[in-house]
Formats: C-alpha cells, structure tokens, sequence
C-alpha cells in the first residue's frame, strides 16, 4: 500500500485552503507540516498558530514535523494547535524518550526523525515509544532538495528493526516520479512529497502518478 503525506512547505500560503482542498480531492488523508526555528536549521516557517488554522481547513490528519532546537520547549503549544502526530528530531532533543512520552500522554502519536547521516541504531532503545519513525532523505531545511540515494540502505534497516512493532515509517525528502517507486520498495509506509506535488500544473493528476509510479 502507497500513502502519500503532501508537503504542504511547496503548497501556495497565499491560498493555503485552497491547495489543501486540491490534494484532498486528489485523495490524500493526511498533511505534513515542516516547522523551522531558524536555530536547528536555517529557514525559518511558520509555528503553532498556522498550525491552528490549518486544523481548522481539514479533516486530514495532521503530521507537524518540529526542525526544532530543544522541542520539550514547545511541545504544548503543536499539541494545543490541533497535531495528529508529532516528530521531533533526535539529533535536536535533550531527551528523546521524555518527549516521545510527554507526547504520547497528551494522546497524540509520537514521532521521531532522524537526518540521512544519523546512525539508526540510535532507535534501538526508544523503539518502544515511537508510532512513528521519519527518515530524511535530504539534510533538512528546505524543500526541492535532490534525494540522497544512500538512504535508501537506512530504509530497509529500519523496516527489519521495527518489523514485529506497529510503528509507522516515513519518508521525507526529494521524492519525486523519480525516486517514489525506489522508496516504496524498500517497505516504508508513507512518502512525504512537496515539490513534486504542488510545483505540478495539475496537482491532482500528478497525485495520481505519483501513486501509480
Ligand atoms: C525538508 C522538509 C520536507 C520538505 C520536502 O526539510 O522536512 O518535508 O518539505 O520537500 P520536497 O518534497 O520538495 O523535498
Ligand atoms: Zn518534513
């Protein structure tokens, strides 16, 4: 099974309903949202208020992925803003196994992320906390990014760690018409996608190939 999670970073703020309702219609249920502080990585994007008022545009399920310094901090207010799951990274956070916890009790599903350098054996001792696992595949920041093959190794590592678990994995980053069919056959469950989608002249219809890719 294919899951496609829109990136809504590519997608028009002008008219961000808009673009919601497009991808929706296209089929998909659930929405990445890529936080940025400035501090874990250089850009800066939106925080928990435009989070709000995206929960208040859709039914989808709501992914906000904190890139983050020290997310403990902020926790509370991506919680209160309506986020279905919520990722934090481990290479940004002073005690994964807290967070993912803190976030578990607050009844929402408790991600982590890990950047394309980051060793997966760092997931061994928190598998228990996670419901879901996001694998960059481009070092975070921005969109548009090309792929990095070498992940694709990390992939299969992680589907084999997590095989007897109901932990979701995900996949972020430069997948495109390219690259999408090599990332579902490593056994991942979802394929985050902005560029690809949202840059398309017909969103809907790019939605399409990307499933059938
Ligand atoms: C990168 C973000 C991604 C990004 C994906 O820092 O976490 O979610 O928006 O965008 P594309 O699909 O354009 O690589
Ligand atoms: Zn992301």
């Amino acid at each position: 099974m294919r899951i496609i999670s829109p990136s809504l970073l590519a997608a028009n703020f002008k008219n961000i309903s808009e673009d919601i309702k497009k991808v929706e219609s296209a089929g998909a249920d659930r929405l990445h949202l890529d936080v940025m502080d400035g501090n874990f990585v250089p850009s800066i994007t939106f925080g928990p208020m435009i989070v709000s008022a995206i929960n208040e545009c859709t039914d989808c399920h709501l992914e906000t992925h904190l890139m983050i310094q020290k997310p403990h901090k902020s926790l509370d207010q991506y919680i209160k803003a309506g986020s279905d799951t919520i990722i934090i990274h481990t290479e940004a956070s002073t005690n994964p196994k807290e967070d993912l916890l803190y976030i578990r009790k607050n009844n929402v599903y408790a991600g982590i992320a890990l950047n394309p350098y980051t060793d997966e054996n760092c997931l061994l001792p928190i598998l228990d906390y996670l419901d879901y696992i996001l694998i960059m595949s481009v070092v975070p920041g921005k969109g548009g990014q090309s792929f990095i093959k070498s992940t694709l190794n990390k992939m299969e590592n992680i589907v084999q760690m997590t095989k007897d678990r109901n932990i979701t994995i995900g996949v972020d980053g430069g997948v495109n018409l390219d690259t999408i069919s090599k990332v579902y056959d490593t056994g991942i469950d979802i394929t985050i996608v902005g560029s690809a989608l949202f840059k398309s002249d017909n969103i809907s219809q790019r939605y399409q190939d990307l499933m059938n890719a």
